[in-house]
């Protein structure tokens, strides 16, 4: 025993040496390569050429909204084929075996309802094959019978082609030869009997056809005779670890082409451009939530999430794929770039298990796609207005007067920060729920202090928990046998923080909501309101496992871990996002942050970059890092500023703070064997840099809530490409050095040493800028260099814009609730502008339940700036008013004016002829009544 207990301990200190740092970049042998990989080489050895599929024409079935039909290949193992037309130009494309020998994985939880159909019509068929018609400006749906090929037109243009390329593969389940595997089937089989009612009553599943089910074994039987094992088909090793596969292969397999395309992007998360490169010479794009540490930059290796979501564009057209799978993913994409030839662009999914389930957004505009996106997985959830603003965290806070003393630090240094966070070293031995009784011994009073300030915590609550019959949580875990299990039935423990852990099977729906009950208030003990939650290592990380990740043959229920992996990290922010809601008797909007993520998991909270360094390259990639994250629905995304590995130089780590004032999560986060980074520690300029921009944070937080308000409203994203507002300009389409906020605000951060000047492009032909910090006014559509110091970074206002700020400095966001507005009233050139002004509590749901907010348009046109209500229907009583306002790009007037309530009084000005700036002092009047000022 004693021995065991040795060998235990010594592999986790060789564990945790591997993790802790003593080597400087990631160990890639630690990862797969394609190659290493036996479905995606096996399936990446299929070359393009004519698919061996046929679609057989004489089992078409339509009903009104979704047509039908078998396709087979040489291996005579039937595919049934769905399409459906969706409302909001998307249809949907599946594929599954027509009857396997058992349910496939359907991925379920990410589509937030069963998606609305619309009728679908035959308008052509012959032996060659069918034609539908999708509705809109003659769109229509071609489906080749032989080869098996499906094509969408609109009008005379081809869309896009399915499986042009051939490379439909669709690995079927089978049979084992060898008696010993017939047993472990049928321990499966016997499972599948006890989740029978899941699967009758799901709408869209097969009919297994039980009668029918001895005979398809049969034939199965038959066909193995024919088919040739390979390598890797039945079990793979990879360094120490086995995986075994009772059902063997499984991985499917299709392409896309997108003719007149050159620019794909999306598919995070990947440390990389925004725009998607050919991978033709290398690895795949792989999508496998895992643990990397110190991760590489400018590579297509997976990272914490994944989001199965391929983004085209052209001058013409937006698009895009979502593709349906949280299996292991890898995807090629192929770009045709000869001059003489029509571009396009192939791209190549395969998973190693699941069915092909693809969505395909058709646009045409990017809103339109983003908008549709929405429409399948849900919005960015609303966040309190506190978690706008900036966190202060590190590895760790070590005890009670460490966090009292960083909170006066804030004050003492006039800096503004709303949450302090503890990591893992909080807790009593790595149990979370529960705090260290030497450092934190009166969590309560600590969260008084904050609260008192009105600020907030954060603390972690991973989903590995300690084996350890004491500790509450294990216990009921076990007794309730919510534990994942292994392949042979037994508790899947593997190694992380604290030692032997077990991990929470949170696609179990009844272990979610236990789960969630943990954060009552009475369960989680010297918890209070101001006390939220960042959910870590959820890919899932084991430092022992495989890839440093779990086991596939783990089992969740009656499915591997192989067929849902990409999809914990999601349940895992969905189940804790709900216990904050809960604690709350449904009141409080949740505030969560979460490493790994699928997609859907905006519906959840805030993600971040995860484990980045203290590099010039590491704050450059938080920005594609970010868009692409955006593009695919998550608005929410950070990284850390500072970098959490490695130390950064004073420069550097300004640079990062500057930038991270402008990124949607701004949290700045270290390595436990960092030295100490709180901003006041670098002496007193860098702390005055670091301050201001901190505090332009604070004073564009209305901005920043208004566009987080949209976000969860409509989908579209906060932080957008610049492509996505000027869809035709193509010198837009490959910029990720620069990107707005909205419309409204173009931020290009300094990302570079020692940097006197950056280039930034201003787009929008006819359009014009003003730089924020001194109004200087620039047209659009053309490249600048703009000067730098270190001071700040540019940033650009749109003209015909009007942006809400609050310019006073305070403790905390919450501390502004009553502050008064500033309006910066940027003039296009017509001399018009228009903005809009939201309010609510900050922090509840009454802006949905009771509609409870306050939202106004503002307009400046004809030389009067006037505030409307927008939403007549809602209330919410603010006390902030209006105390200055700023028109950029206006004449001098004669006499200004105020109408509010039908009283008219005179408003004091200023004009600045050499901004062309009016400033308007003390308009006085309430932000939530009609006004106008009118110029004279
Ligand atoms: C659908 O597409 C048509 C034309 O391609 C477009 O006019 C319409 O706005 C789109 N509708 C949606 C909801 O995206």
């Amino acid at each position: 025993m004693a021995t065991l207990i040795d060998r235990m301990c010594l592999q986790l200190v060789l564990v945790l040496s591997i993790y802790l740092g003593m080597t400087q970049a990631v160990d890639r042998t630690n990862f797969k390569t394609c190659q290493q990989s036996a479905f995606c080489s096996r399936q990446r050895a299929l070359r393009p050429g004519q698919s061996s599929y046929r679609a057989l024409l004489d089992t078409l079935e339509l009903s009104d909204s979704r047509l039908t039909l078998q396709l087979l290949n040489n291996n005579k193992v039937r595919l049934l084929l769905e399409l459906y037309r969706l409302q909001g130009n998307i249809t949907r494309v599946k594929i599954n075996e027509l009857k396997p020998i058992k349910p496939r994985y359907e991925v379920p939880d990410v589509l937030i309802t069963e998606p609305q159909t619309e009728p679908m019509s035959v308008v052509a068929q012959d032996e060659r094959g069918v034609v539908l018609s999708l509705g809109g400006e003659d769109r229509r749906l071609y489906v080749n019978a032989q080869p098996f090929r499906l094509d969408i037109m609109e009008g005379q243009v081809l869309l896009l082609s399915i499986n042009s390329q051939g490379l439909l593969a669709f690995e079927h389940l089978r049979l084992r030869k060898d008696t010993i595997s017939h047993k472990i089937t049928s321990t499966v089989a016997s499972m599948w009997d006890k989740i029978k009612t899941v699967f009758s009553s799901s709408k869209d599943q097969t009919d297994p056809e039980e009668a029918g089910r001895t005979e398809d074994t049969q034939r199965n039987n038959e066909d193995e005779e024919t088919e040739v094992d390979q390598p890797g088909m039945w079990e793979e090793t990879f360094k120490s670890h086995a995986d075994t596969k009772p059902n063997g292969p499984s991985s499917i397999s299709l392409d896309f082409s997108l003719p007149g395309v050159e620019h794909v992007y999306g598919l995070p998360e990947h440390a990389d451009s925004l725009q998607l490169k050919n991978t033709d010479g290398g690895d795949p794009y792989r999508l496998y939530n895992l643990d990397v540490f110190q991760y590489e930059l400018s590579n297509p290796m997976a990272l914490y999430g994944a989001v199965p979501v391929l983004i085209s564009h052209n001058t013409h057209r937006t698009m895009g794929l979502f593709w349906l799978n949280t299996a292991e993913t890898w995807v090629d994409i192929s770009s045709r770039q000869d001059p003489a030839q029509v571009p396009q662009t192939d791209v190549r999914w395969i998973s190693e298990s699941g069915i092909i389930d693809v969505f395909l957004m058709l646009g045409p505009k990017p809103a339109d796609v983003f908008s549709q996106y929405a429409s399948l997985t849900g919005t960015q959830a609303f966040p309190p207005l506190s978690s706008l603003a900036y966190h202060q965290s590190r590895w760790n806070y070590n005890n009670q007067e460490d966090v009292a003393s960083v909170d006066r630090g804030f004050d003492e240094h006039d800096i503004p920060y709303d949450f302090i966070w503890l990591d893992i070293e909080h807790t009593d031995g790595k149990r979370y729920f529960t705090w260290d009784k030497k450092n934190f011994p009166q969590p309560k009073d600590m969260l008084q202090g904050l609260m008192d300030k009105r600020r907030k915590m954060v603390t972690i609550v991973d989903p590995h928990i300690k084996v350890d019959s004491s500790f509450k949580i294990h216990s009921e875990i076990r007794s309730k046998g919510f534990y994942i299990k292994n392949k042979d039935g037994g508790d899947y423990e593997g190694w992380c923080w604290p030692g032997n852990a077990g991990y929470p099977d949170f696609t179990n729906p009844e272990m979610r909501s236990w789960w969630s009950s943990m954060f009552a208030y009475d369960q989680y003990e010297g918890s209070m309101e101001n006390l939220y939650t960042w959910n870590d290592m959820n890919e899932p990380s084991v430092f022992n496992g495989p890839e440093v990740t779990m086991h596939k043959d783990a089992l969740h229920g009656p499915w591997e871990h192989r067929d849902l992996h990409n999809l914990y990290g999601l349940y895992v922010q969905m189940a804790t996002a709900e216990g904050q809601i809960r604690r709350s008797g449904g009141l409080e909007r949740p505030f969560v942050l979460s490493r790994s993520f699928f997609a859907g998991s905006q519906r959840y909270g805030a993600v971040w970059t995860g484990d980045n360094a203290a590099e010039w390259g590491h704050l450059k990639v938080s920005i594609p890092m970010c868009l692409s994250l955006s593009l695919v629905g998550i608005s929410f995304c950070g990284a850390d500023v500072g970098g959490f590995f490695k130390t950064p130089g004073t420069e550097l780590l300004v640079r990062w703070y500057q930038a991270g004032a402008y990124q949607p999560f701004f949290r700045s986060h270290a390595h436990l064997d960092t030295p100490r980074r709180e901003p006041w520690l670098f002496g007193p300029d860098n702390m005055a840099l670091i301050r201001e921009a901190v505090r332009q944070r604070y004073a564009l937080l209305p901005y920043w809530y208004l566009q987080f308000y949209h976000a969860h409203r409509t989908g579209q994203p906060v932080m957008r490409a610049l492509w996505v507002e000027y869809p035709h300009d193509v010198s837009t389409f490959s910029i990720d050095d620069e990107y707005l906020i909205g419309r409204d605000l173009l931020v290009h951060p300094v990302t570079d040493e020692r940097s006197t000047g950056v280039n930034v492009y201003l787009p929008g032909d006819g359009e014009v800028w003003y730089d924020v910090h001194t109004f200087q006014r620039h047209e659009g559509a053309q490249n600048l260099h703009i000067p730098v110091t270190m001071s700040t970074i540019p940033v650009f206002q749109r003209g015909g814009s009007i942006i809400c700020r609050k310019n006073r400095v305070r403790r905390s966001s919450s501390c502004m609730e009553n502050d008064p507005f500033t309006l910066y009233v940027a003039l296009d050139p017509q001399g018009n502008a228009e903005g809009e002004l939201y309010i609510d509590d900050g922090h509840t749901f009454k802006h949905e339940t009771d509609r409870q907010f306050i939202q106004r348009r503002l307009r400046f046109t004809a030389n009067t700036l006037s505030s409307s209500d927008l939403s007549p229907d809602s209330q919410f009583p603010t006390a902030s008013w209006v105390e200055k306002v700023f028109i950029l790009g206006a004449q001098k007037p004669k006499g200004v004016t105020l109408t509010t309530g039908g009283a008219v009084s005179s408003v004091e000005f200023e004009f600045d002829p050499v901004t062309a700036v009016v400033t308007l002092r003390k308009p006085d009047v309430n932000a939530g009544v009609d006004w106008t000022i009118q110029l004279q």
